[in-house]
Order: structure tokens, then sequence, then C-alpha cells
């Protein structure tokens, strides 16, 4: 059976790690969570008391750190210098810092040949902002995701207010629009498609009909039969 490797982007709160997730069930591949690696190096700095947005410190100690991904039953596990530590990776402080790293040439570079490895494996889905450009430019199908601020924004919102967490609106949409033009116009690995991603507009649809919807497209690109 063919490997098949499909790369994933847009912007935050598009739903993209949701969808990698069902997609790689539906075509039985692995989901290569690569935002996983960035939040890994982020915990690190944050526990060694480094600014994670000062390069030369984070490039410094980046001989310090050993990040490796493990698979079972397609569940992905980041290991932190042997250390498991998917629980800690999630919190507001460890994405801060994830971002802030993830401007840092050297971070990337450092990150490369691990996503390079999954690339050869094949049989992956992988999702970040330079996974159809950078990583992986020779994917069989490149999809970008992009709903627009309004409903990324009402999502979160609506996933907020499940969890029972007090916010509004209007600040999520204006937050959404702020990550949004920072994540385009940075000059490191900018949120940009690559010029051979299939634009997905998602703004309608619900999870469902968005994981039909990419599987049509990948289909229809030939990448999966
Ligand atoms: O997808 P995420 O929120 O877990 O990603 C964490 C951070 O890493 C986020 O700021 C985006 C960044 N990132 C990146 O620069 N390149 C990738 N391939 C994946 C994530």
């Amino acid at each position: 059976m063919k490997k098949i490797k499909i790369a994933l982007d847009g912007p935050s709160s598009s739903g993209k790690s949701t969808l990698a997730r069902a997609l790689a069930r539906e075509l039985s591949i692995i989901y290569v969570d690569t935002g996983a690696l960035y939040r890994a190096v982020g915990l690190y700095m944050v526990r060694h008391g480094i600014e994670p947005k000062d390069a030369e410190a984070v490039t410094a100690a980046l001989g310090g750190v050993k990040v490796e991904l493990a698979y079972a039953d397609g569940v992905q596990t980041v290991l932190l210098n042997g250390e498991d530590v998917g629980g800690l990776i999630r919190t507001p402080a460890i994405s801060m810092a994830a971002s802030a790293v993830s401007a840092i040439p050297a971070v990337r570079a450092f990150l490369l040949g691990l996503q390079k490895d999954m690339v050869e494996r094949g049989g992956v889905i992988m999702d970040g902002r330079d996974i159809g450009t950078v990583i992986m430019p020779d994917a069989d199908a490149k999809l970008f995701l992009v709903a627009s601020a309004e409903a990324r924004a009402k999502r979160r919102w609506l996933e907020m207010t499940a969890k029972g967490v007090d916010c509004s609106y209007e600040q999520i949409l204006s937050e959404t629009v702020a990550r949004d033009e920072a994540d385009s116009s940075r000059d490191i690995a900018p949120l940009k498609p690559a010029e051979d991603a299939i634009l997905f507009d998602n703004s309608a649809l619900n999870i469902e009909e968005t994981v039909a919807e990419a599987l049509r497209l990948i289909r229809e690109k030939g990448a999966h039969e």
C-alpha cells in the first residue's frame, strides 16, 4: 500500500488537530503533532529559567535538550530527555513559550531532522505552519484550512463556555484577529499556504462535514484510493 503523506495547515483555532486526528483514523495513518515538539522545547526553557524569547539563551540551551516521539495505537507520546511530558505542555504558559521558541531559527533547525524522519516513514498526516513548505514539500496532498476569524472565534467561544469559562465572544474575536496578523506577518515560518496547497474553507461546516469534505479533497487529488 502506498505510504501517503498529508500536510495540513491553517490559522489557530481552525480545527487543524481535530481534523488531523480524524483523518489519521479514517486513513489508518499516523498523526504527527509537530506543535508538541515546540511545546516540549518551551517547557524545557521554562523549567530551566530561560526566557523563551531570548534567542541567544535558548539557542545555547538546546544542547541539553533531547526530544523524541513514540507511537502506540496511533497515539503520540512526546518525550523530553526521556520523560513523557504530554500532560505538561498544554497550559497557557507553555503555549506562550512554544510560540516564542518557534520563532527562533535554531529551534526550527533543531526539530527539523526529527520531523524529516517521520516524513521518511510515510503514512503520516502532519500539521503546522511549515509542514507543506519545509518539512513535507512533496506531500501527496496539502490542505490549508481557511475558516473566517468570526467562525473560529465562535467555535472557541462555544468551547470555552461549554467548559464553564466566562468569556466574551468579542474579546475572543479580537484576539483571533490579532494572532492571525502576528502569525502571518512574522519573519520566521509565517502562516502562509504552500503554492500547491488546496485552500479549504470550513467556516460553515461542523467537524463531521469537515472530515468528509477533507477526505473528498484528498481522494480528488489522487492521494488515496
Ligand atoms: O499547534 P500548537 O498550538 O501545539 O503549536 C505550538 C506552537 O508551535 C504554536 O505557537 C505554533 C508553533 N508551531 C510552529 O511554529 N511550527 C509547527 N510546525 C508547529 C507548531
